[in-house]
């Protein structure tokens, strides 16, 4: 391959990915990384996909680098931390070459605005995550020497007629966005003023990607939002009052979304994220029970089992509440992983509350989940209304038990998967063995088998007679 002509892409760092550029090149080399959520390293796709299009070339050596972008995540005081870190390893390659460009994309740059500008004088570009169709432009801008900055939050934009470029992918397993934005308003939460208002995309977009996805090998796709529940098209995007009634019965919901995405081909499998507990209906637990190809899998963030913190936390339901709706998960789909997010040690939380959460999550048994320490953000609901006065040792102590406790039930969910067959699309080699694949079962878990003749994106059914903690080994059959 042409060394110029590629697009080489960081996902975790120290792992380039590398892209041909087909639509050649304007000379210059583009670095790109990404942090946080699934939807940030979905709009690096879009970002890649606008670059191109303007001829970039890129390398995986930012020293080489004349622009450089960070797509940033604000959700922790440590995801910042970990920009402000970057962005000093970046340092001298502005000394060596003052002419390089260092751009800041995504919700730290939604954040901070043009403080980062200011502050930080190692940045000469700011790009909300609405504004990426102005990136040519605002680069063109710091070449001239101007400070760029673009912060706007649309309440149309989701980058519907764009193709994104494909990145870090293993040519299987794709990533699409279905709505942007968030309108629930946590109070522990940065998203709904880094992102802006919720909004969704138009279906027949996101079932043409499913499509082309499929025509291009892909065998799976992830539907993004940070509440796909809430996914909702009624009639191109016009208001309500002025739709007719056959606009009005042709609205989409996320059910209806699924069954089209579901139904671009049995060989694709659909998968998406995040449900929000307060919204999932039983129409969509239905629709995943009906088609074989919709992962039997939910993330499902609880954040605390006790429901005076779940008020404070302004998620719309209580501890009976989402065990009900667990219940509902188990009764309609019998053999179903299900995962979560907590945030432990959030303002004035209590231990008996805190063993709340480990009692909850005893009951529901997760396959695995994200565990987080609460960490305020500025200018959120609770950092303006509580104090955040649990102290971090005590905070320490809790995300340690309630670690170690997931850790004992995955242990327990991953033992169910022994003696069963289960339908595994393969993903690529084993991490620790070229002489094995690795695919995962429709609940979400990791599958390793050995390789015979089979390859990635196939699918096989693997007999399961051997597990370690969070794997499952087999043979197929
Ligand atoms: N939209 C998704 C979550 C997006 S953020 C949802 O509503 O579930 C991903 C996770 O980060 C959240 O579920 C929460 O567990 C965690 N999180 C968000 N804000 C946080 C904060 N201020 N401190 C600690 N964890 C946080
Ligand atoms: Fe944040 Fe809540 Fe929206 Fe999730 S649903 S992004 S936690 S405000
Ligand atoms: Fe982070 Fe923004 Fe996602 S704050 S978690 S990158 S929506």
């Amino acid at each position: 391959m042409d060394s110029e002509n590629k697009i080489i892409i960081e996902s975790k760092q120290g792992e380039a990915l590398i892209i041909e550029n087909p639509k050649g090149k304007n000379g210059k080399k583009l670095f790109l990384e990404s942090y946080g959520c699934q939807m940030n390293f979905s709009d690096s796709e879009i970002v890649a996909s606008i670059l191109m299009n303007k001829g970039y070339t890129t390398t995986d050596n930012f020293k080489e680098a004349d622009i450089i972008l960070l797509n940033t995540c604000a959700i922790r005081e440590n995801a910042e931390q970990r920009v402000r870190n970057r962005l000093n390893d970046f340092k001298r390659v502005k000394q060596a070459n003052p002419k390089a460009l260092v751009g800041v994309l995504g919700c730290m740059a939604e954040r901070l605005k043009s403080q980062l500008l200011d502050q930080e004088k190692l940045v000469d570009i700011v790009v909300g995550p609405d504004s990426y169709r102005d990136l040519p432009n605002l680069i063109e801008e710091a070449e001239d020497g101007r400070k760029a900055i673009n912060v706007i939050l649309s309440k149309e934009e989701t980058y519907a007629d764009l193709t994104p470029v494909r990145l870090g992918s293993n040519g299987v397993t794709a990533f699409i966005s279905i709505t942007r934005g968030c309108d629930n308003m946590c109070s522990f939460c940065v998203v709904p003023f880094t992102r802006g208002r919720e909004r969704s995309r138009d279906p027949e977009s996101i079932v043409k990607e499913a499509k082309e996805a499929f025509e291009a090998g892909y065998r799976e796709v992830t539907l993004l939002g940070q509440n796909v529940d809430s996914y909702k098209w009624s009639g191109g995007g016009l208001k309500k009052e002025i739709l007719t009634e056959e606009q009005k019965n042709s609205a989409v919901n996320f059910a209806k979304l699924l069954e089209m995405v579901a139904s671009v081909n049995p060989d694709l499998r659909v998968r998406f994220s995040t449900s929000h507990p307060k919204d999932l209906t039983d129409e969509v637990i239905h629709m995943i029970a009906k088609y074989e190809n919709i992962c039997n899998h939910i993330h499902l963030p609880v954040q605390s089992g006790n429901s005076r913190i779940l008020e404070m936390m302004n998620r719309g339901y209580t501890r009976e509440w989402y065990l009900e709706r667990i219940a509902a998960i188990k009764r309609i789909i019998p053999y179903v992983g299900i995962s979560m997010d907590i945030i432990t040690g959030f303002c004035s939380e209590t231990d008996e509350e805190h063993k709340d959460t480990l009692s909850l999550m005893e009951q529901v048994k997760y396959d695995f989940g994200y565990m987080f320490m609460y960490s305020e953000r500025p200018k959120t609901l609770a950092e303006r209304k509580f104090k955040d006065d649990v102290p971090e040792e005590i905070k320490r102590k809790r995300i340690a038990e309630i670690v170690d406790l997931q850790r004992q039930h995955s242990e327990i969910r991953t033992l169910e998967g022994l003696g069963k067959v289960h339908r595994v699309l393969i993903e690529g080699f084993s991490k620790k063995s070229d002489e094995k694949l690795m695919g995962r079962n429709s609940q979400n878990s990791v599958v390793v088998f050995p390789k015979g003749n089979h390859k990635k994106g196939e699918y096989v059914n693997v007999l399961v007679d051997e597990c370690t903690s969070s794997t499952l080994i087999g043979k197929v059959i």
